[in-house]
C-alpha cells in the first residue's frame, strides 16, 4: 500500500513537473548532432527553410553514409520552433527509373523552396547533376508541389537563359565580346584567360545551350518577385537570374556578379532595403572563407566586404559552407546564418551551424557560439 502511495506522489509530481521545454528555448549546438523526432540526426543538407502557415520547413539533400550522390532524395522537416523538428519524410524522392533526371545515384544539392501564393504551388529548385557524369551536366531543376511536405512532382531541368546576354552588358562590352576566340585561351588560370572570362568567355561559350548552374540560391523579394542565384560559367561567376511569376522558368533577365570571383554556396538576406549576400570561395568539400557582398538593388552593384565570421576558425567560415539565410518569422531583423559541415568520408554525418547575424554600424557579422538559444534576439 505505501508502495502504491509512493508511486502515485510521484505520478502527481512528474505531471505537476514543467517539461524541459517549458524552461525555455532549447539550444542550438553548431557542429553537434542534431536529433529530430525519432532521435535521428536531421539528414537535410546544403539546405534551405520556408516559412509556411505557422511552421518552418527545412529542406535539403539526404545524405547516405557511402557516397554523397543522391540515393535517397530531397528530405523534408517541419518545427513551430525552429529547434524541434519532425521528419516529414522525402518530399522528392529518387526514381529507378534510368531515363530520369533524378535516377538514384545523380547528385541532387543544395534544394530551395519558395511558394507561389498566385498558384499556391510550392516551388523546389536543385542542383542537378546527371548520374555518371560526375559535375559536368550544371543543370538546374524544379519540383512543384500542391503541400509544403510533399511529393513533389519533378518537372525538368535546364541550363538557365539560353541565347541571353546579361541585361546590363553594355554595347561596348558586347563588342568586346563579339572578339574573343575560345582558340586563343586554351591554357586556363593565365591572367589573359582571367581577363578574358572577366569579360564573358564563358558566357559566350554558353549562350547555345543555357549558363551552368552549379550552387544555388532562392530569393523572394517584397514584391514577389523571386530571383534565382547561382553559379555559373565553371564555378568562377554567381548569376543572379530573374524568375517567371510563376516562379517555374527563368525570364531571360539576369546579372553577373563577381566575374572570375568564384563564388560558390550564395546564401542572401535583405534589411533595410539592402541585400547581403555571403559566399563561400570554391574549394569543394573543404572549407574555406566566406565572403560577402551588398547592393542596393539585388542588379547590383555589388560591393564587396570581408568575411563576416568571427571567432575560432573564423578563416575557414567556423569548418563551415553557407547554405541559407533564414529570417525568422515575426522578428525584427533576426537572421540566422546556416552552414554544413562537410563529412564527405561519411556524408551523413554532416553537422549544421547556425548562428545568429548581428550588425555592427549596419553591416553583419556571425560570431561563434557553442551554444545559443532563440531568445538571443531578443536580448539584443
Ligand atoms: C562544394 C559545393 C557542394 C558540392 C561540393 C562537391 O563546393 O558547395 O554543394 O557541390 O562542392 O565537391
Amino acid at each position: 500500500m505505501r508502495h502504491i502511495l509512493l508511486l502515485l506522489v510521484c505520478l502527481l509530481y512528474a505531471g505537476l513537473t514543467p517539461s524541459v521545454a517549458d524552461n525555455g528555448p532549447e539550444p542550438i549546438r553548431s557542429g553537434e548532432i542534431w536529433p529530430d523526432n525519432n532521435g535521428v540526426h536531421i539528414n537535410a543538407h546544403g539546405g534551405g527553410i520556408l516559412y509556411h502557415k505557422g511552421r518552418y520547413y527545412w529542406y535539403g539533400e539526404n545524405k547516405c553514409d557511402t557516397t554523397s550522390s543522391a540515393m535517397v532524395g530531397i528530405m523534408c522537416y517541419s518545427s513551430d520552433n525552429l529547434t524541434d523538428w519532425k521528419n516529414e519524410g522525402v518530399a522528392l524522392p529518387v526514381t529507378d527509373d534510368e531515363g530520369s533526371d533524378i535516377v538514384r545515384g545523380c547528385v541532387m544539392e543544395r534544394p530551395k523552396v519558395i511558394y507561389n501564393g498566385r498558384n499556391r504551388t510550392f516551388v523546389m529548385w536543385f542542383h542537378l547533376e546527371l548520374k555518371g557524369k560526375g559535375y559536368s551536366a550544371a543543370r538546374a531543376a524544379c519540383a512543384v508541389s500542391k503541400s509544403p511536405t510533399g511529393p513533389f512532382r519533378y518537372v525538368g531541368s535546364l541550363r538557365p537563359n539560353a541565347g541571353r546576354l546579361p541585361f546590363d552588358m553594355t554595347d561596348a562590352q558586347k563588342a568586346v565580346l563579339d572578339t574573343l576566340r575560345a582558340e586563343n585561351y586554351a591554357e586556363w588560370w593565365t591572367p589573359q584567360w582571367y581577363d578574358a572570362i572577366e569579360k564573358g568567355l564563358f558566357v559566350k561559350r554558353d549562350l547555345p545551350g543555357g549558363q551552368m548552374s552549379r550552387d544555388m540560391q532562392l530569393f523572394v523579394d517584397d514584391d514577389g518577385k523571386a530571383y534565382h542565384i547561382y553559379s555559373s560559367e565553371d564555378n568562377l561567376t554567381l548569376h543572379i537570374a530573374e524568375l517567371s511569376d510563376d516562379y517555374l522558368s527563368h525570364t531571360g533577365r539576369y546579372v553577373r556578379l563577381a566575374p572570375a570571383g568564384h563564388n560558390e554556396a550564395p546564401a542572401i538576406f535583405k534589411k533595410d532595403g539592402v541585400y547581403w549576400l555571403i559566399t563561400s570561395g570554391c574549394t569543394g568539400w573543404a572549407p574555406n572563407k566566406a565572403r560577402m557582398f551588398s547592393a542596393k538593388s539585388i542588379w547590383g552593384p555589388w560591393t564587396s566586404h570581408p568575411s563576416p565570421c568571427r571567432g575560432p576558425k573564423e578563416e575557414i567560415t567556423f569548418g563551415g559552407q553557407g547554405t541559407y539565410v533564414l529570417k525568422i518569422h515575426g522578428r525584427e531583423d533576426a537572421f540566422i546564418f546556416m552552414a554544413d559541415i562537410w563529412r564527405p568520408e561519411k556524408p551523413s554525418d554532416a553537422r549544421y551551424i547556425w548562428l545568429p547575424i548581428q550588425f555592427r554600424d549596419g553591416v553583419p557579422f556571425i560570431e561563434w557560439m557553442d551554444s545559443w538559444t532563440l531568445d538571443f534576439f531578443d536580448r539584443r
